[in-house]
């Protein structure tokens, strides 16, 4: 099932989003919607609260489609050390067809739990650090233009409220 997305302006967005505590059947379902959304939209990545659901789950697929083996399920994830720097152009599909320069760490180490409840540690580089941070972020009640300069984001802002007010967002 592919949900809508939820875009920037809806309170879900913008707080803390609650534990994963249970790893049954409805918690698979819900992450085949998620790869299936966010497939849809072209995405790289998708965290729950996106689809309105308040829970600390996200999904990654830098391959975006094209390598089964670049699927990422991480439940409660927690960024455990970060290094370096890497700042290119970063998007969200809750802010569609905004991008900005973000500063990102270039390697991220991640430890979360995957579809079973079962503990791991990751680490990416390079874009795949960019959605572990990004994702990560979203479950914290975070987004993208929270990194970008305040003129950036101020003028993004902006833009969407104009948007909200020809009803055009
Ligand atoms: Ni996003």
């Amino acid at each position: 099932m592919i949900y809508p997305i939820v875009k920037y302006g809806q309170e879900v967005l913008e707080k803390p989003a609650n534990p994963v505590a249970e790893f049954n059947s409805n918690l698979e379902k819900l992450v085949t919607d998620m790869f299936e959304t966010m497939y849809a939209a072209n995405g790289v990545g998708l965290a729950a609260p996106q689809i309105g659901i308040s829970l600390r789950l996200s999904v990654i697929d830098v391959s975006v489609g094209e390598d089964p083996k670049a699927k990422l399920v991480l439940a409660n994830p927690v960024i455990v050390s970060v290094e370096g720097e890497q700042t290119e152009e970063e998007g969200c599909l809750s802010l569609p067809d905004f991008r900005a320069k973000t500063p990102r760490p270039a390697r991220v180490s991640v430890r979360a739990q995957d579809i079973h409840g079962q503990e791991f540690t990751m680490t990416g580089e390079g874009l795949l650090a960019r959605a572990l941070c990004h994702e990560t972020d979203h479950l914290n009640g975070k987004l993208f233009i929270q990194h970008v300069g305040r003129l950036k984001r101020e003028s993004i802002q902006r833009k969407v409220r104009k948007l909200m007010k020809a009803g055009e967002w």
